[in-house]
Order: structure tokens, then sequence, then C-alpha cells
């Protein structure tokens, strides 16, 4: 008996209480959603059980300028960097023509990169290509690629572009790392490069520029350009990739993941209209050029035109070794 007299009171309290929160509850003026988004805004903050870092900030406060920095300038200057850098090439090489060897193949192979040499550029070249591909879906595809194709391959499309992207991240910084540390010392600047540029190598066939062929040792000042391009924007790329990727390791601020959010976007830009000019370089508009990274030998003539003072010092040292 006792204990149902208990119940009923705790029923009766509970009852009143409810009442009296409904009845303070009802006395609060109701706040627009403009009112609360202005005071999560200002940095409103609620109660919650969580621990982490930005526990009771329940909404990204950053400038929204970032978003349109990313829509309206980097994501049509990525596009602009592949599509552009291609479309140039092609009108470029349809006017121009490509430098074709002088006298042609010599037939007498000459060697210049180790077999290590050749896998370290794949091992980063491969793995860059796709990164170039999905790192434009997740940068550019919401504006450029989704309004012409349906929902569910726009969200397989950007969900494979995802896991791609930071799966190849991994073997292109190995790349990266070995190219860089292994091949700096043939990519030093001298003073002939100047002539080099002054010329743009050589590869004008018109004008005041046709038929020069300037002074290039092992490589030549654009391929100085694009392996010193390749480092730094490689290390900007890699360090703010890494961030981003890792945020649980790195723990980086609001303020910090959008900063390397910026910086990986302006660093692909560049990397990537380099390796459009690099890629046309070692396929189409030099001759000969791209059996340097299939076998590692190049043509004896292709060695004499494009690389003769490497070429000279190679047989002066003894060092010229043919391919058997
Ligand atoms: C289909 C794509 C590519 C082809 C056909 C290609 C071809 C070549 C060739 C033939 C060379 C040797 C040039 C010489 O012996 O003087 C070379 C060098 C090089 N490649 Fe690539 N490459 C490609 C993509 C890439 C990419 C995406 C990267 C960036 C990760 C890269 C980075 C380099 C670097 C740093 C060098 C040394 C500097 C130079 O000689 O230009 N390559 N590549």
């Amino acid at each position: 008996m006792n204990n149902w007299f208990k119940q009923i009171g705790l029923t009766l309290v509970l009852m009143f209480s409810a009442i009296g929160l409904a009845q303070a509850g009802a006395e609060q003026p109701v706040a627009t959603d403009g009112q609360i988004w202005s005071q999560l805004q200002a940095g409103a903050t609620g109660v919650t059980t969580s621990h982490g870092e930005f526990h009771n900030q329940p909404i990204n406060t950053y400038d929204l300028r970032v978003l349109e920095l990313r829509s309206d300038l980097l994501a049509p200057a990525l596009m602009a960097a592949l599509f552009g850098m291609i479309i140039i090439f092609v009108v470029f090489i349809k006017i121009n023509g490509i430098s074709k060897l002088h006298g042609g193949y010599s037939g007498k192979l000459v060697y210049r990169w180790s077999k290590f040499d050749v896998s370290i550029h794949w091992l980063g070249a491969i793995p860059c290509l796709l990164l170039i591909l999905t790192g434009l879906t997740l940068l550019a595809g919401r504006f450029f690629f989704q309004p012409y194709i349906g929902e569910g391959l726009w969200a397989g499309l950007v969900y494979g572009a995802k896991q791609v992207h930071d799966f190849m991240a991994i073997p292109f910084m190995l790349g990266w790392a070995l190219m860089t540390v292994l091949w700096a010392k043939n990519q030093l600047p001298k003073m002939y490069d100047l002539k080099w540029m002054m010329v743009v190598g050589g590869y004008i066939n018109f004008g005041p520029f046709k038929g020069k062929h300037p002074d290039a040792g092992f490589a030549n000042a654009g391929e100085k350009l694009w392996f010193w391009a390749f480092a730094v924007f490689g290390l900007v790329i890699s360090a703010s990739g890494m961030l981003l990727l890792f945020p649980n390791l790195f723990e980086p601020s609001r303020t910090l993941s959008l900063i390397a959010l910026v910086l990986h976007s302006v660093a692909a830009i560049i990397i990537t209209a380099f390796s459009i000019v690099h890629i046309f370089m070692a396929t189409v508009m030099s001759e000969g050029g791209m059996e340097c990274m299939v076998s590692g030998y190049c043509d004896e003539t292709w060695a004499s035109q494009h690389h003769n003072l490497w070429f000279d010092e190679i047989k002066e040292n003894g060092t010229l070794k043919y391919k058997d």
C-alpha cells in the first residue's frame, strides 16, 4: 500500500514538472532559422558529451569566399590546365610541326637511364596521371560534369574518384621523393640553359628560331624547369595532401585544413599544366624521346641533337655505353 502511494506521488510530480516545462517553453520566443544561423555563426555553443576538439561547434563557420574561390577560380583553372593545354599543344604542333631527328635514327642505342630510374619514373607518373583525372572529378566535376550526367552515374563516379585519389597518393609520393632526391644533381641550372630558353630549345620551326640547336647537358633547360616545378609543387601537394588525408594524425585546425585545400588545388593546377607539356614533348614533339623512358636507352642521333654536351662528355670520359 505504502509503495502504491509512493508511485502515485512520483507520477504526479513528473506530470506537474512536464506541464511546468511546457509552459516555460511556450513563453520562450521561438527563434527563426535566420536567428539560429546567426547565433551559430557567432559561435553559440550547445551541450554535448563529446570531448572532440570541435565538440561544441556544430557548424563550419569559415569564410564562404573559400567556396567561391573553388567554384569560380580553382575548378575552371584546373580544367584549363588540362584541356586548355592539350588544345594549345595540338594547335601548336599542327602549325609548327615536330622536332625530327636530322638524318633519321642511327640505330645505335646509348645508355641514358638505369632500369631503376625508368621504374621510379613510372611509379610517380602513372599515379600522377590518375590523381590528375580523379582530382579534376573531385574539384571541378560538380560544375562541369554533373549537370550533363545522371545522378546515379555521378554518385558512382565521384565515389570511385575519391577512392582512387586516396590510394594513388602513396605511390605518387614515393615516386616523387625518389625522383627528386636521385635526379637533382643532373638538373642543376647552368649558364647555357639561358640560351636554350631564348631559342625555345630549337623546337620552333620558323622565323629566327628555325634550325637552332642550343647546347644542353644531360637535361635541357625545359626538362630542368619541369623537374624543379615537379620537385617544389610535388612537395606542396604531398604535404597538403597528407594533412587532408590523415586529419586524425595531424589534427590540423579548420583554418589550416582550408589553407591546405587551396594550396593542394593550386599545386595541382601547376603540375597538371606542366605534365601535359612534358607528355607532349616526350611522346609527340621530340622524335625518339620516348625510347628513353621505355628501355632507358636513346638513339645516338637523339643524344647528339638534343643533349650534345652530355653526349660529348660521356664520349670523352669513357662512360658511353651502347646497347648490345
Ligand atoms: C604518359 C606520360 C609520360 C611520358 C610518356 C613521360 C616520358 C618521359 C620521358 C621520355 C622522360 C625522359 C626524358 C629524357 O630522357 O630527357 C621523362 C622524364 C621525366 N618525367 Fe616523364 N613522362 C610521363 C609522365 C610524367 C609524369 C606524370 C611525371 C610526374 C610525376 C613525370 C616526371 C618526369 C620527370 C621529373 C622527368 C625528368 C625530367 C625530364 O627529363 O623532363 N613524367 N618522362
